[in-house]
């Protein structure tokens, strides 16, 4: 292991021997950054995530196959057809009747609906959609239903974030549940909530999904990631979501 890695290891390892078990009410991550990344954030014209709800403005207009339909043709008006939309995500999907993320609705229209390619996990395209209808969410409160089919992704979720994993051996609740608002190499960790995605990531210098994210804190402790559109990163984020249920959606945050 690189040394940063054996310090991060020993240091974690001594925070978890001390940990207790909390269950917090939920906290945005935007009450642990500085307040110059909370002002990025709350200034539209400053927040380098609003390109992509620009973007996805531009998409939503757009025929996606030659003389073919847009998203407006059938959701003519954005802000009332998605108001609250992304807060309820993910949820059953009324046409498969299965649990889907807003990034499977949204490939399924593509895909389904218009016959145009699906974009990729990760795409800016997908990004930029997702950020452009979460945005039409932006203040109102995380409320995915727990219902017959949502539970038992619930309790795979819970499963995923309370189980240990990788070369650090550490699950997400060793850092997001015992110990938030603790610093950790330059963050305050945070409660690991999921309100504020798609979001720009100072430390990327570039945009990530709830998805990335997962990865990105696996990779650092060193498990192997789940792949994006994987069952087990649906179960979390629906975990994640019910876990922060109330938070007020961000999108598009700013992140460290
Ligand atoms: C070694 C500690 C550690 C572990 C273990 C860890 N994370 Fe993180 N996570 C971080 C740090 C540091 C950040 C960036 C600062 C922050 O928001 O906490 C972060 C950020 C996040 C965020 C973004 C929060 C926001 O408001 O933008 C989410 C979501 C998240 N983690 C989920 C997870 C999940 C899911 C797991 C388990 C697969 C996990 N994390 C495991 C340290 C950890
Ligand atoms: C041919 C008409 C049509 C087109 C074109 C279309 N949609 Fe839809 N869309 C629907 C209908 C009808 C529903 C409601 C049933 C459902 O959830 O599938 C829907 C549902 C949705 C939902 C879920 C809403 C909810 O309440 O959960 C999202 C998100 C969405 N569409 C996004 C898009 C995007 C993005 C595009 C363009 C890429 C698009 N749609 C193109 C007809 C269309």
């Amino acid at each position: 292991m690189k040394p940063h890695l054996i310090m991060l290891g020993s240091c974690l390892l001594a925070m978890v021997a001390s940990a207790g078990y909390t269950d917090a009410p939920p906290i945005s991550g935007y009450q642990f950054m500085e307040p110059e990344t909370r002002q990025l954030q709350d200034d539209d014209f400053l927040n380098p995530a609003m390109f992509l709800v620009e973007k996805g403005a531009t998409l939503w207009g757009q025929e996606w196959t030659d003389g073919g339909a847009t998203c407006q043709s059938c959701h003519q008006n954005i802000a009332t057809d998605m108001a609250g939309v992304a807060a309820g995500y993910p949820r059953t999907d009324p046409v498969s009747g299965r649990m889907v993320s807003l990034e499977m609705k949204v490939i399924s229209e593509i895909a389904g609906r218009l016959g145009a390619a699906a974009p990729a996990y990760g795409s800016e395209d997908l990004l930029a959609l997702t950020a452009l209808i979460g945005f039409q969410s932006r203040g109102l409160p995380m409320n995915v239903a727990v219902t017959p089919e949502s539970a038992p992704w619930i309790e795979t979720g819970r499963e995923i974030f309370t189980t240990r994993r990788g070369q650090l051996n550490l699950s997400c609740a060793n850092c997001h549940q015992d110990h938030w608002g603790e610093k950790l190499r330059g963050d305050t960790i945070s409660q690991g909530q999921i309100n504020a995605f798609p979001i720009y990531r100072l430390t990327w210098s570039d945009f990530g999904s709830r998805q990335r994210m997962f990865t990105w804190c696996m990779e650092s402790i060193r498990a192997e990631p789940y792949d994006y559109g994987s069952d087990e990163y649906l179960a979390l984020e629906t975990f994640l979501a019910v876990r922060g249920a109330g938070l007020a959606i961000e999108t598009p945050g700013v992140r460290r």
